[in-house]
């Protein structure tokens, strides 16, 4: 079995000398609680990625990973981000298809897809994001919602490919609000991504791919959700700006 994972997602949040003292204390806090069952993976803006990978350099179960690129290699884009630089620069993760891409940047599946193998080609290894609305989820088809964007950005990988990825299920109307899903909900639809990886990609696959939960967890409620059958660990916004709270959420997991 995989080693569980917590992400931290920052998004366009701290300067420069808060972030160096947020890693600086998650490191120290990281000595005492010691949990190498754990992955930690940082997901920092992009003009942090080298301060934070040097910070957390010979610490062998805390990765730096990166929050969006683009889906080109090369070229004549200003402004953008490649996959090929970020790993030039020690990026191990990076999120795919976040809710905000989506909503903010009208990014689709489609999209998604073409950064998830500009990912895979330089060996850095996708987070992909999935999640249903809240009006998909009051008129029940949250299903629906969730199983075209997995089978639109992800399905068309062959099965080496797609063992490269890290799948979080993250409800758009969870995310930033303080509401989580029920615990019968989120044990409901990762049971439903496990079965439908297991149909298209076999058991040991399905068994290996880790699916995180995430949307407002916090210390409080992490215990609660790191119980549910299925549940691999969690993708965490706000909390993880906060090392007390963040170290706590991983503490849980452990
Ligand atoms: P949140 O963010 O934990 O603040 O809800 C989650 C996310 O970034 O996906």
């Amino acid at each position: 079995m995989h080693k569980k994972i917590i992400v931290a997602n920052w998004k366009m949040n701290l300067e420069l000398q808060d972030a160096k003292k947020l890693i600086a204390n998650i490191l120290k806090k990281l000595k005492k609680q010691n949990p190498h069952t754990t992955k930690i993976i940082l997901c920092v803006p992009y003009v942090y990625i080298n301060v934070v990978r040097q910070m957390i350099s010979g610490i062998r179960n805390v990765f730096v990973g990166a929050q969006n690129c683009n889906e080109y290699n090369t070229g004549a884009f200003t402004g953008e981000i490649s996959c090929s630089m970020l790993k030039s620069c020690g990026v191990d993760y990076l999120i795919v298809g976040h809710s905000e891409r989506r909503t903010l940047y009208n990014e689709s599946n489609k999209l998604a897809e073409k950064k998830i193998l500009q990912s895979i080609t330089n060996n850095i290894l996708p987070i992909f994001c999935c999640g249903e609305t809240l009006e998909a989820r009051k008129n029940k088809t949250y299903f629906n919602a969730v199983n075209t964007q997995i089978n639109e950005s992800l399905f068309n990988l062959d099965k080496d490919q797609f063992s490269k990825i890290v799948i979080a299920y993250e409800p758009v109307w969870s995310i930033g609000t303080g509401m989580t899903a029920e615990l019968k909900d989120i044990e409901e639809m990762h049971k439903f991504i496990r079965n439908k990886i297991r149909n298209k990609y076999g058991k040991l696959v399905s068994e290996t791919t880790p699916i995180l939960y995430g949307g407002s967890v916090s210390s409080l409620n992490a215990s609660n959700i790191f119980g549910l059958l299925n549940v691999n660990g969690s993708l965490v916004g706000g909390a993880s700006l906060n090392a007390d709270h963040f170290m706590n959420i991983v503490k849980v997991l452990k």
